[in-house]
Parts: structure tokens; C-alpha cells; sequence
């Protein structure tokens, strides 16, 4: 059964999501050097050493593609203001073309009747903060809120929402600790820092857009839902493991100002000194939660391994392009247990939830009829939430384009939009035609 725009609440709001990295084409513009551009210059980091420079050259395209938007029947547009293209050193020197062009970009979203749902942080750590330790860096937290006064000041009086950071467990986790995302550690004191300097920079930018009366703060969080292998103890407690880091490291962090014991068991020596003082700060009341959600994994006890002595097991489930199972469940069970758990009745927003598919056009058309059974799957189990209490305000499919999907560079296709990576041209899916007809009024 097809999904309608009546099947949710009146004022629920249906968008796509992107990001200024994986579109805008950060050779453009006078945008500075981030760590994404030197990770990706390093062989066997990303799959043929491609990188941002030109990504969907949004930077020029960007009215047609909001157009796709608007001819989409969307509501909202969730996009991101890259640090790095608005202050080319980390701090100090506006690049003045960079404000401008998020400043036309923000009136452009408007004309078109969407709403504008910004992101501060969407992945790119300036390089010459990068080269001062990024997020391992106690100083990031206010060098952070600088960043979000600035952009602020400029496009805050018309953006409807905005999200500090983009996925915290990527720029902590990830990137630190799995080493598979820029900066590329592998390294439990960085990674500890980083989990905890993440949030200490989310808290400190709240603060500071406070104290300027922005209103309609929030953050983006990712999850996966975490299966034990067995139920034999050593598996439960590896997929509890998990399941803390993963799940209940930031939620806790800003909804009750606590970490779990279960990820302290092994972060805890690593932590920066006096770690506790600042949790008041990470946990000020935000108007909003986002939530991202793509999949699940199943996690075995790994007897060899240093803590936290996990290992990931294949799952029986269909798998996407990413090799990720299909788990619209997953999606259920967050919202409900965020609603039930954490935020109770603050709005959530399912900020991203998406599926990379290997499309290719044929005859001027792209039929991708398994990321509309995706979709749609994921809307119903949304759906499903809200009527089980979950005060769920939105979903934001990722991605309106196809574009830099980070270490996997150009291969993986999650966008609703085509995108010719050697002509730049532009062909809506059978996806987005779908959803245009879900969404017409
Ligand atoms: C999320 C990221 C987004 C994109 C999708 C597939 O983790 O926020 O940039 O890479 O995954």
C-alpha cells in the first residue's frame, strides 16, 4: 500500500536532506582546505581517492536543484553551512563569498516555499584546526560556537530550524576510534576525547545561539538498532556494549547529563580530567531531536579483542548497495523508545533514512523501485510510531541528490536525483516521481 500525504498529521513536514561536502564542490567559492580533502589524499582511505572538490557542483547548480525540491511537492530542505567555506582557517578571516552564497542560498529555499533546516556541522573540521587535534581538542567546543555565531548572525532571522551537529557517533566513533572516517584514528584516548569534545561543542553552541534568542535548537543523532548474535550472555553484553556507545552515549549525554556505565567500562581511563563538570552544559534543554536511521547490526562477543571486544556478524536480511540489512523496525523502535526513554513530547524529526542503490539511467529513466519500497516502508513505520505516542514532526529523506558518499567517494547512490558524475547532469528517479505523487496536494 502506497503512502499519501493525508495519511500524517496536518502539519507534518515531508523533505529531502544533503550536505555541504558531498554537494556543493568545495573548489568553489574561496572555501578553505578541510580534513576530508588531505583523508582523501591519502591512498587506501577512500575508494579512488575521489574527494569533494566538485562533488554535484552545487555550489553553481544550486537553484535547479532546489527546484527539484519544490517540483517534489516537499516542504522542507535539510542542508549544511560548511565551517570550513565560511571561515577558511577554522577562526578568524570571513570568507565574505562564502556567507553570501548561504545567505542567497537560505532566500532562494525561501521563495520556493520550503522551509530551511540547517546543519552546523556536517563533517568539515577546517584542516587548520584539524592540525591543532579537531575534536580531540578541548578549545574545538569554543571555536565551535564562534563558527555558529557567525553563520548565525548572517542567516539565523530565516532558517526554521537548526541542528548543531550532524551524527556525533561519525565524528567521534568513526572517525576516531574505526579510523574509516576523517581524520582516520585509531586511537581509544583520541576517540574518548572526541566523544566527549562532540558534545562539549554541541552544548557550547547552543548556549551561545541562546544568549543571541535563536530559536528552535536541536541535533542529529544516528542510530542502529544493535542485535545480540545469541542469547548467550557474552553476546548480550557485546550487543549491550554497542548499544551504548552507539545509542545511548549521546542521547544520555544531552537528555540527562550522564554517559553509560557500559561505555565508561572501557572509555572511562581515557577520558579528558574533569569530564563530569561539563555535563550540565551538554545537557541543555533543545527544542527538537533529529534522528538518522539506515539499519542494524548483530553483534557476536570477540574473546580476542581489546575492549570493546565486539565483532559484527552478517545479518539474513535483504541488504542495500552498503551492504546494510533492511530494517524498517530498527526505525520503529528508536522513535518510540526516544519518545518513551528520553525527549517524551519534544518534536523529533527523522532527519535522515535513506538506501544507496547501483542506479544507472537507461532511456532518460532510472528505475529504482526497491528504494520506493524502502521509502515507503520507512514512512509506515513512522507512521506506526506516531500513533504509538511518538511526537514525530517530520521525515527528511537522504538524499536528495546522489553525491561524495564519503570513503565509498562517488560509488554508492543514495540520492532520489540522478547525478552524471562526468556531466553534472540531473535525472529524477522513479523514487522521487513516487514520492512527488505521495506528497501533491
Ligand atoms: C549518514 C551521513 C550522511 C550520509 C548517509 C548515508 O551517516 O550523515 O552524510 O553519508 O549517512
Amino acid at each position: 500500500m502506497k503512502i499519501t500525504r493525508t495519511d500524517f498529521p496536518e502539519d507534518f513536514l515531508f523533505g529531502a536532506a544533503t550536505a555541504a561536502y558531498q554537494i556543493e564542490g568545495s573548489g568553489f567559492g574561496g572555501c578553505g582546505p578541510c580534513h576530508w580533502d588531505t583523508f582523501a589524499a591519502t591512498p587506501g582511505n577512500v575508494v579512488r581517492a575521489e574527494d569533494g572538490a566538485v562533488a554535484c557542483d552545487h555550489y553553481h547548480l544550486w537553484e535547479d536543484d532546489l527546484d527539484l525540491l519544490t517540483q517534489g511537492n516537499f516542504d522542507a530542505y535539510r542542508f549544511s553551512t560548511s565551517w570550513a567555506r565560511v571561515l577558511p582557517e577554522g577562526r578568524g578571516p570571513v570568507n565574505a563569498e562564502g556567507l553570501d552564497f548561504y545567505d542567497r542560498l537560505v532566500d532562494g529555499i525561501l521563495e520556493r516555499g520550503l522551509k530551511p533546516f540547517q546543519t552546523l556541522y556536517h563533517w568539515e573540521m577546517p584542516s587548520a584546526l584539524a592540525d591543532l587535534g579537531g575534536w580531540t581538542n578541548r578549545d574545538v567546543a569554543h571555536w565551535f560556537a564562534d563558527f555558529a555565531e557567525i553563520i548565525t548572525r548572517r542567516i539565523g532571522d530565516r532558517v526554521a530550524a537548526i541542528a548543531t551537529i550532524n551524527e556525533p557517533w561519525c565524528v567521534a566513533w568513526l572517525s576516531h576510534f574505526l579510523g574509516h572516517h576523517a581524520p582516520g584514528l585509531r586511537d581509544i584516548r583520541a576517540a574518548a576525547r572526541a566523544m566527549h569534545h562532540v558534545l562539549l561543542g554541541h552544548g557550547a553552541a547552543v548556549e551561545r545561539l541562546r544568549g543571541m534568542g535563536q530559536p528552535n535548537l536541536g541535533i542529529v543523532l544516528n542510530f542502529d538498532h544493535c542485535t545480540p548474535a545469541s542469547d548467550n550472555a557474552a553476546d548480550m553484553l557485546a550487543s549491550a556494549t554497542q548499544d551504548a556507545i552507539f545509542n545511548r552515549w549521546f542521547i544520555e549525554g544531552i537528555t540527562k547529563g550522564t554517559y553509560p556505565d557500559e561505555a565508561l567500562a572501557g572509555l572511562a581511563p581515557h577520558m579528558p580530567v574533569g569530564w563530569e563538570e561539563d555535563m550540565v552544559r551538554i545537557s541543555q534543554p533543545l527544542d527538537w531531536l533529529g534522528v538518522n536511521y539506515y539499519t542494524r547490526h548483530i553483534h557476536a562477543f570477540a574473546p580476542d579483542t581489546p575492549w570493546p571486544s565486539t565483532r559484527d556478524v552478517v545479518g539474513p536480511l535483504p541488504k542495500t548497495q552498503m551492504g546494510w540489512e533492511i530494517y524498517p523496525e530498527g526505525l520503529y523502535g528508536f522513535l518510540t523508545r526516544m519518545a518513551r526513554d528520553y525527549v517524551g513530547d519534544l518534536p523529533i524529526y527523522v532527519t535522515e533514512n535513506g538506501m544507496a542503490n547501483a542506479d544507472e539511467v537507461i532511456n532518460g529513466a532510472v528505475n529504482d523501485h526497491v528504494r520506493e519500497d524502502f521509502l515507503f516502508a520507512h514512512l509506515r513505520a513512522t507512521e506506526r510510531a506516531i500513533a504509538d505516542g511518538a511526537n514525530v514532526k517530520g521525515f527528511f529523506y537522504w538524499s536528495l541528490l546522489d553525491n561524495y558518499e564519503w570513503a565509498f567517494g562517488y560509488e554508492k547512490r543514495f540520492g532520489i536525483v540522478h547525478v552524471d558524475f562526468e556531466t553534472l547532469q540531473r535525472t529524477p528517479k522513479a523514487s522521487y516521481h513516487a514520492l512527488a505523487r505521495a506528497l501533491s496536494r
